[in-house]
């Protein structure tokens, strides 16, 4: 077969169905509701976007940061429809790169699973590090007292040496994965629903601060403020798509995959309107510091009540939304993973099933190995741009991704097709193309070399253990 026609053959659709659950040694269970999907998609989604960059966003934009909220879960909404189509139609644990698989061929995949991984391992370990900070600002809070320097940063900065408590965080969440996919999701919706509460708690108290006056000038810094400010708030709606990796272990997936993810990404846009209107409502838009990386909302409660447990009270809700984004994210990159495997592009160890457990053990200590290590070792501050542009890239392929099955394989029964078809997915690839177009040069050079060592790999690896290579696609 000619390089071209290998790096570009795709993987039919019903094969990938058909393989789904299957590992070696064992089967993933089909244990998720509509409901913990749901929850599964909202807690990787919900973190330090809402508790930290709005605080960041609103000197940008001013009141009007509630509009760039709402531009952002725009853009979002564009692939989010997308990625209910593909993933109604093809309900497998591999994501965007399962759906560039069946479409756009074996490279693009490839492409796609590698900025998955900055979508998932590198952002968890990037968020395991931010949850150091905000367990210390609960710690200070409630004993007046930190831990050391020593165990909280990274070697090198600020008297860091190893950051422990980013790790620590990452074997919490491993421990509760290796559980089963079950328990970790009942874990997790605890976490959700406890950070709901606060998030509720935070809009009752920050009303009764509530002053209509400071919503006036609404948009001081125009429209260029308020698209500024929503490229910067885009990444407090990554992982909505979450559900999207638990296409083995749903129980209805064609039917509940693509409703999670919309419900999800609803359910959060309503949250981070109604939290960025109260917050403005209860402080001045100029009292926000743009530099701040502690909870904002945990200062704007502490102002509300004139006293020190209202903030305590949203210091907890932000450790606990931020470790239920690490156990959610870093589920997501083992099933990721374990599709890749499955298709020969990774080795083996990662599609093992402990068949008792029926989880990937074998895989999520490997992931949790490397994420901890990340975590431990790197300060990881720079990386959520580079998290945003594989994500965006992820996004963009999955819109291209409609538009091609839609005209490949009309004949597939979808449960869900966007609406508007063909606006939506191609407003979705021009919105993706958009925000990654504001982002940093220096983070199109990462990205670009994130690129190179993935095609190295790919050449080195999946090419020759593609199962594609013994197996003759339609
Ligand atoms: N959306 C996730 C957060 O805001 C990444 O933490």
């Amino acid at each position: 077969m000619a390089l071209a026609q290998r790096l570009f053959r795709v993987k039919p659709t019903d094969q990938i169905v058909a393989e789904g659950g299957h590992g070696v040694g064992g089967e993933l269970r089909r244990t998720m509701s509509l409901w913990q999907l749901t929850l599964f998609s909202v807690g990787a989604t919900l973190g330090t976007g809402i508790f930290v960059i709005l605080g960041q966003a609103v000197p940008k934009a001013g009141p009007a940061v509630i509009l760039a909220f709402v531009l952002a879960a725009i853009t979002a909404l564009f692939s989010a429809l997308s990625y209910a189509e593909l993933a109604g139609t093809i309900p497998v644990s591999g994501s965007s790169y399962s759906y560039a698989y069946a479409t756009l061929g074996e490279l693009i995949a490839w492409v796609c699973g590698w900025c998955l991984m900055l979508e998932y391992a590198v952002s968890v370990a990037a968020v395991s590090v931010g949850w150091g900070e905000y367990l210390n600002n609960f710690l200070e809070g409630l004993f007046g007292w930190t831990l050391p320097a020593a165990i909280t940063h990274s070697p090198g900065d600020q008297g860091g040496v190893i950051n422990l408590t980013a790790i620590l965080i990452v074997l919490l969440a491993t421990w509760l994965l290796l559980r089963g996919a079950s328990e970790s999701a009942t874990a997790n919706a605890i976490f959700v629903l406890i950070k709901v509460a606060v998030l509720v708690f935070f809009c009752v108290v920050a009303f009764t601060a509530f002053e209509a006056g400071n919503f006036t000038p609404f948009a001081p810094m125009g429209i260029a403020g308020i698209t500024a400010a929503a490229s910067q708030v885009f990444f407090s709606y990554i992982g909505f798509d979450a559900a999207s990796t638990a296409g083995e272990e749903a129980k209805n997936p064609k039917r509940d995959l693509p409703l999670a993810i919309i419900f999800s990404l609803v359910i959060v846009t309503v949250i981070y309107v109604a939290v960025a209107v109260a917050a403005i409502g209860a402080m001045p838009w100029q009292d926000f510091d743009p530099e701040s990386t502690e909870a904002s909302l945990a200062v704007i409660v502490d102002l509300a009540t004139g006293a020190t447990w209202a903030g305590l009270i949203v210091s907890f809700g932000a450790v606990i939304a931020i470790a239920s984004v690490v156990l959610t994210v870093l589920y997501g990159q083992t099933r990721i993973l374990f599709a890749m495997s499955r298709d020969g592009l990774l080795p083996r160890v990662f599609q093992k099933v402990n068949p008792r457990r029926q989880v990937p053990v074998a895989n999520t200590l490997i992931v949790a190995g490397f994420v901890s290590v990340l975590a431990g070792l790197i300060p990881l501050g720079q990386l959520a741009e580079a998290t945003s542009i594989g994500t965006l890239f992820a996004f963009a392929i999955v819109n291209v991704g409609v538009l091609v099955l839609r005209r490949t394989r009309p004949d597939l029964p979808r449960s869900f097709r966007t609406p508007l078809f063909p606006v939506t997915p191609v407003l979705g690839v021009i919105f993706c193309v958009l925000v990654m177009a504001g982002l940093a040069g220096v983070t199109w050079v990462a990205f670009l070399l994130w690129m190179v060592v993935g095609l190295f790999a790919y050449f080195a690896y999946g090419y020759r253990h593609s199962r594609l290579n013994t197996e003759v696609p339609k």
